[in-house]
């Protein structure tokens, strides 16, 4: 019988890769989906879609039951106040634990998290990721779990840094952040790889893990713009009170026009912290496991693509 991998994010960039991977894999995959957007492409690589929102009692109860791992990959990314994050951030995290305890035996259960948690002063997402993990950590000490804290995360699909590849791309290179600051990167399918590898090796369970690319001390701006096919004739660097200003006139028209915010103060703050650079030496060690793409060949991917 193959193993039941439970699900939640699958619409989304992360967990529509983790999907596929698993279906590829052999894996039969159970996501909880909130709308019908994604619904037939998951359907159509085999995924079984329970319909229903993170905090639906039934529909967790049907999507976890039988399940050998359950993959919390949702995540709110967009929002203007702590309120906007707690709903998929936190608060999901405790209705699923309460299911997990009814199973038996219990399924192992992955929190994708994000490096951002390492600080949770500088914005409400950030916050809401810490008091994510906290909540996993704090109301199920007898269960399975694991953290993955991944790092940005780039690739065919993604939104965030999609529209600076393009630039890039096109000779410009926009740097959102000082030039001494240090970031970790990783290819969404090096994520997704470490993942699954955890999910079939049964790593040792309660320890968070930080993941990138394997560049040694994180990237530097003039790194990542190096990094590309294309050389870079305009490198324009947005000073932070632009950046400022950009968030702030975003959230007073976000608020107008009623949609959620990606650019916000919060998010400046997290662009312009010196170092996010991962401390993998307990992944490599405990999970044995090594990345396969290299920034220079990532972005060689994404430029011949077309979906960049
Ligand atoms: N991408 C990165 O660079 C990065 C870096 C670090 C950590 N992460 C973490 O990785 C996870 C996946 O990120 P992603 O880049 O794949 O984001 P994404 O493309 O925006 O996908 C987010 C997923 O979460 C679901 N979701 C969000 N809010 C929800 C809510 N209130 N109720 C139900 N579902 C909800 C979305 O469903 P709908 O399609 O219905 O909206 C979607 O499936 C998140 O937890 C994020 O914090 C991402």
């Amino acid at each position: 019988m193959s193993q039941i991998v439970a699900l939640t994010g699958a619409s989304g960039f992360i967990g529509g890769v983790l999907a596929t991977r698993l279906r590829e894999k052999g894996f039969r995959v159970r996501a909880l989906l909130r709308s019908h957007t994604h619904q037939q492409c998951l359907e159509d690589i085999g995924v079984e879609v329970i319909k229903g929102n993170l905090d639906d009692g039934q529909a967790i109860n049907r999507m976890l039951q039988g399940c050998q791992t359950f993959i919390h990959c949702a995540g709110a990314i967009r929002g203007r106040n702590k309120q906007d994050f707690f709903p998929a951030n936190i608060s999901s995290i405790s209705h699923f634990i309460k299911t997990c305890r009814t199973i038996r035996p219990h399924p192992k259960i992955i929190l994708i998290s994000s490096l951002a948690a390492r600080e949770p002063s500088l914005s409400h997402y950030a916050w809401s990721k810490r008091e994510g993990e906290l909540t996993l950590s704090r109301e199920a000490p007898d269960l399975p779990w694991v953290i993955f804290r991944p790092p940005a995360v780039y690739g065919p699909n993604d939104q965030s840094l999609r529209p600076l590849f393009k630039l890039m791309k096109l000779g410009i290179g926009v740097q959102l952040g000082s030039d001494n600051s240090r970031f970790s990167l990783i290819h969404v399918e090096d994520f997704v790889r470490a993942v699954i590898d955890w999910v079939k090796t049964e790593g040792p369970t309660g320890y968070i893990y930080e993941i990138d690319d394997g560049f040694p001390g994180g990237h530097s701006w003039a790194e990542v713009f190096q990094s590309g096919e294309r050389p870079i004739r305009l490198r324009l660097r947005l000073p932070p009170t632009a950046l400022y200003v950009a968030a702030t006139l975003n959230e007073k028209v976000s608020r107008l026009l009623g949609y959620l915010p990606l650019l916000t103060k919060g998010k400046v703050a997290e662009l312009l912290h010196p170092n996010w650079v991962c401390d993998t030496r307990e992944t490599v060690k405990i999970l044995n496991w090594q990345p396969r793409i290299s920034l220079k060949s990532g972005l060689r991917q994404l430029e011949t693509s077309d979906n960049v």
